[in-house]
């Protein structure tokens, strides 16, 4: 074993891939890289790829394997810190010279991993207090994976020092095209309360709020004698008598955001200075990640990745997937992003790990394409024979070749070959639904109106709504400007600050549809409520006021005089200048309305106070379409439609997820089969078409 001694600050100085010599790289200033891997023109095909779990001859085995199934991409070294960096500032690259040197000469292009989700056990054992601790202060043993304490000194040291080495090392290698740094932050470890944290949070504060007394305003302390006379005082939100502060949590959840973004940047920043011709990413959980804001993250990735897995046991998982897509897409700002990873058939860390039949695997991957995915990349190529994730499944199982798995996976390959002319064409959404992590944080904390209350269940209810009528969304931040959407929908934005009040006011104003739904505008930034009655930050907007909550009993179900049902929700609402649209006929707010429609400025915006039956909701939406000019009606059961177009030519996918053929309106080439089709296109039971149509 070749064991190379560096210092442990980020080197300048390694050896040139392959060589075995060390020789001196200069780090250069980074003009603004790359944002899409080099090389290829294909879509990008492959996945991540963990060569140390195989001999030197399965490796070679493997790329001719990927060769044959067309994969162009491969994401490795992505935990492979303890073999790369044996000792603290030794180094040995041996294997991942030998591997990126094959790599290369298949022309397989390298998405290299820093490695830095699963530092090494001499790391811990040196650095014991940079173990990530919990809110209960339990410090984290070895022997799995995860972060170290994202504010330990030493564990920002050590990973600069690590992204340098590497980033020295293969700058300039010719199988190397894009970063991966770490791996989906925010998991398993999102909130650390050691002392590395609480000394960090602290800083963040001070930075926040300028002065003591503006956090003891900010964070209302004269509520149950909570105020701080020291800096010192101040500690993160940790498991306490009863509830915790609640704009204490808020901020320490911005703050643990902000804390992994910036070993986030402190690796980047490192990569950039070596190679500021590649793109740098690291890839997300969008709607799976309860701990980082998005939004902000984004803005720091060249290419948004994003890493989604079916949620095995819904039957409409499908559904999610698309929306899942679609933050993607919009937090790319409807740039190209790739689908980092996702899964062939079963995960193996869900209660029932249901494996997907066939076709399921082309319709999820092919979805992810059609809502802006340039990149199809899957976790894993090669099952993996031992560890914890042995029963996952992968692109080449371990049937080996002699698998339906593989089968479809050589079969995606040529397809994607066939839909190569969708690479850089961009979705358009008319509609988009406002996602906000800091108020989904803000709802989740305790002692609320009701248990009931959900905005992740809101959210996937207006969604579904739209997606079974083929009106694609954008999902939006409430501070972006809105104007460009005919209609904005806030199924639960329980916090609105100022900002986003004043663009969701001027978006009406100038002529935009709003459709907001109970429980939100009720709290600012530091989840006070705003003065006055509710909804207070849109109220005028709204055209209403709420004098009181009026949360349902479990299972109570009330009726509307629409004939729709209701349940969970109702509000003590007064008309200020809306109109009713539809009442309650019984319940806590009989007589009272369940939606209202506001004339304001050149727009309008509804309000429904109620969680509505899925044809009540349907119906209610279905209106809202309407009025903002939409016209649309619910497509055939289970088929999903998308466009992505170019300037001349568009890209309708037909992805029928049901069990019967359906037939569709079309005109134009089907790019899959390269059939040429006038009127009609028939997609066969479980399967996705792709048209064509170079008029649009
Ligand atoms: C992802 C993770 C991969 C692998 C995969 C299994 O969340 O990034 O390393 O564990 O899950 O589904």
């Amino acid at each position: 074993m070749s064991i190379q001694h560096h210092e442990v600050e980020p080197a300048l100085s390694a050896a040139p891939a392959g060589s075995g010599q060390a020789v001196p790289v200069s780090a250069e200033t980074a003009p603004f890289p790359q944002r899409w891997p080099l090389g290829t023109t294909n879509l990008r095909y492959g996945g991540d790829y963990n060569p140390e779990q195989w001999t030197r001859e399965t490796w070679i085995e493997d790329i001719e394997l990927m060769k044959h199934a067309g994969i162009n991409l491969v994401s490795i070294g992505i935990f492979s810190w303890a073999l790369l960096e044996p000792r603290e500032g030794e180094y040995d690259f041996s294997f991942l010279d030998d591997i990126m040197g094959l790599l290369a000469d298949a022309h397989i292009d390298v998405d290299l991993g820093t490695p830095t989700a699963s530092p090494p056990a001499w790391f811990f054992a040196k650095y014991p207090e940079s173990r990530p601790v919990t809110r209960d202060g339990l410090p984290l043993g070895f022997g799995s994976r995860g972060m170290a304490s994202p504010s330990s000194p030493e564990y920002r040291r050590a990973v600069a020092a690590i992204a340098g080495q590497l980033a020295a090392r293969y700058a300039k290698h010719p199988a190397l095209v894009m970063w991966h740094v770490h791996n989906e932050y925010g998991a398993p470890v999102s909130e650390c309360y050691s002392e590395h944290s609480v000394v960090a949070f602290r800083q963040w504060l001070q930075v926040r709020y300028g002065s003591l007394d503006a956090l003891n305003t900010g964070w209302g302390t004269t509520f149950w004698g909570q105020r701080y006379g020291e800096w010192s005082e101040v500690d993160a939100p940790r498991t306490s008598a009863s509830v915790t502060n609640q704009t204490q949590r808020l901020d320490f959840k911005r703050f643990s955001s902000d804390a992994l973004l910036a070993c986030y940047t402190t690796e980047r920043d490192v990569l950039r200075r070596f190679t500021p011709h590649l793109p740098v990413t690291t890839n997300f959980m969008v709607t799976n990640c309860p701990s980082v804001d998005y939004w902000k993250w984004a803005k720091e990735v060249d290419v948004v990745a994003n890493d989604h897995y079916l949620k095995a046991e819904r039957r409409d998982n499908h559904i999610l997937l698309s929306m899942d897509a679609d933050l993607s897409r919009s937090l790319a700002r409807s740039e190209p992003w790739i689908l980092m990873e996702h899964s062939t058939s079963a995960v193996n860390w869900q209660p029932r790990n249901i494996a997907k039949r066939a076709g399921q695997m082309a319709r999820n991957s092919l979805a992810h394409l059609a809502r802006g995915a340039d990149g199809i990349m899957f976790f894993q190529f090669r099952a993996s024979r031992y560890g914890a994730e042995k029963f996952h499944s992968a692109m080449l199982p371990h049937a080996g070749q002699e698998s339906r798995v593989w089968r479809e996976v050589v079969e995606l390959g040529r397809d994607l070959g066939s839909l190569l002319a969708v690479r850089g064409s961009r979705v358009h959404a008319r509609v988009a639904i406002l996602w906000d992590v800091e108020s989904f944080w803000a709802q989740d904390l305790e002692w609320h109106p009701s248990a009931d209350l959900d905005h992740r269940e809101r959210i996937e209810a207006f969604y579904t709504v739209l997606w079974r009528r083929g009106v694609t969304i954008d999902f939006a931040h409430p501070h972006d400007d809105l104007s460009a959407y005919d209609l904005v929908l806030a199924p639960s934005l329980y916090l609105i600050d100022q900002a986003g009040a004043d663009s969701i006011r001027s978006y009406v104003k100038g002529g935009g549809r709003l459709l907001v739904s109970y429980f939100s505008g009720i709290v600012d930034e530091n989840d006070a409520v705003h003065d006055g009655p509710y909804p207070g930050a849109i109220a005028d907007v709204l055209g209403i006021r709420i004098e009181e909550f009026l949360p349902f009993y479990a299972h109570q179900v009330a009726t509307l005089d629409d004939g729709s049902t209701a349940t969970v929700w109702a509000d003590d609402l007064a008309l200020v200048t809306a109109d009713a649209v539809v009442s309650f006929v019984d319940g806590p707010a009989s007589g009272i309305p369940a939606i209202t429609r506001n004339a304001f400025g050149e727009g309008s915006a509804w309000y429904v106070a109620t969680r509505l039956d899925p044809a009540g909701l349907d119906s209610l939406i279905d209106a809202v379409l309407r009025d903002a000019g939409i016209i649309s009606t619910p497509l055939p059961d289970g088929l999903e439609v998308v466009t992505r177009s170019h300037t001349n030519t568009s890209f309708t996918f037909y992805i029928n997820h049901s069990a019967s053929d359906a037939e569709v309106d079309s005109t134009g080439t089907e790019l899959i089969t390269g059939t040429r089709h006038t009127g009609t296109v028939v997609v066969p039971a479980a399967t996705v078409r792709v048209v064509e149509n170079a008029s649009a």
